[in-house]
């Protein structure tokens, strides 16, 4: 059985709901999955499992969240290559510029970054079901 985290930072639910279904996506493919927030996800916890799902929404100007989010990846980013890794986040009145920045960065770590989802605002049926299949890739 594969090992999956779902490591999220959401301010308002959107990328929350977003890392829901991408749990739900693994553990129906068979996955032991735990989703933890991003402050409590550490690179000492990356080892422990076969692949990682991040999730954090648009915020700054095209950033990842300043005060949790980025001080965990840079964090972590040392321990990611080689890993399998799969990226999602909610955006609002950007394009997605935050996601093509992000996942440049995560493949520079040496990760395999298997795939990424991005949702305006709540996620609607379609991402949540692009997030089902975002978990069930990773599993
Ligand atoms: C401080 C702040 C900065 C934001 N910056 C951006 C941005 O640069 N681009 C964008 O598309 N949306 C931006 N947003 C909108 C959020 O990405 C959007 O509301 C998202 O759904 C929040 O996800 P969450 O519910 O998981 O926190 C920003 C929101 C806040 C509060």
């Amino acid at each position: 059985m594969s090992k999956i985290a779902v490591v999220f930072w959401s301010g308002t639910g959107n990328t929350e709901a977003m890392a829901q279904a991408v749990a739900e996506g693994a553990t129906a493919k068979g996955a032991e999955v735990d989703l933890i927030q991003a402050s409590d996800f550490s690179a000492d916890s990356v080892a422990a499992y076969d692949a990682i799902a991040f999730g954090c929404p648009a915020m700054g100007d095209e950033e990842l969240e300043a005060d949790e989010f980025q001080p965990m990846w840079d964090a972590v980013t040392p321990e990611l290559n080689g890993k399998t890794i799969a990226l999602f986040g909610s955006y609002d009145w950007g394009t997605g510029e935050w996601m093509d920045t992000w996942k440049d960065d995560a493949e520079g770590t040496g990760a395999s970054v298997v795939e990424t989802v991005i949702a305006n605002n709540e996620p609607d049926d379609e991402a949540v079901s692009a997030c089902n299949d975002l978990g069930a890739s990773l599993a």
